[in-house]
């Protein structure tokens, strides 16, 4: 029942790419993701329970500027703040990467995603118009760190 939150490698990223397809939906696909995580694997961090990979967080950077690409939980496992410790450790990371601003976008629908957000400090910036694929709106986040 210890959880463990330690940073993801190589051979985790089958276990990531299942995560978070089952749990956001997105319009990245696994190759996509694969290729987020080699160029950014220092901010892809995993919550690991009972032996299972329960929950990750996809950092990625550009222009000095930090991402949140993805960050899921397994709902059984939701509501425990694994959530909270894997924004916090990639949020960490970025600090001492020198980066000071976060930025992520969110569906409009997902309530609870940005619940989430708020509660961990980010603001909101501006709402990107039909951001995803299917024509939804994303509300764009900020957080500086
Ligand atoms: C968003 C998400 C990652 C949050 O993960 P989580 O592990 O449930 O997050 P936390 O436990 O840290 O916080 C969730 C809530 O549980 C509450 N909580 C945290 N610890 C708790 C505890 N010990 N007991 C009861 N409640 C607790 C928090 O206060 C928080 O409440 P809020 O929703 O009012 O803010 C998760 O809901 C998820 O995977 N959603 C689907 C994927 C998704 O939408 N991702 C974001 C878009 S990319």
């Amino acid at each position: 029942m210890t959880l463990i939150i330690r940073r993801a490698k190589d051979s985790d990223i089958g276990d990531i790419v299942h995560l978070w397809k089952r749990n956001i939906v997105t319009n990245n696909t696994p190759a996509e993701i694969k290729q987020m995580f080699q160029s950014h694997s220092k901010y892809f961090y995993l919550a690991k329970e009972d032996n299972l990979i329960v929950g990750f967080v996809a950092g990625t950077s550009k222009w000095r500027l930090g991402r949140i690409s993805g960050i899921a939980v397994e709902e059984e496992y939701r509501g425990r703040s694994i959530g909270n410790k894997l924004l916090n450790i990639v949020e960490n990371t970025f600090i001492k990467e020198d980066i000071n601003e976060i930025y992520l976008e969110v569906r409009v629908s997902n309530h609870k995603a940005i619940r989430f957000y708020e509660n961990q400090g980010y603001k909101q910036i501006k709402i990107k118009k039909a951001y995803y694929s299917n024509g939804e709106d994303a509300v764009l986040y900020k957080k500086e760190l």
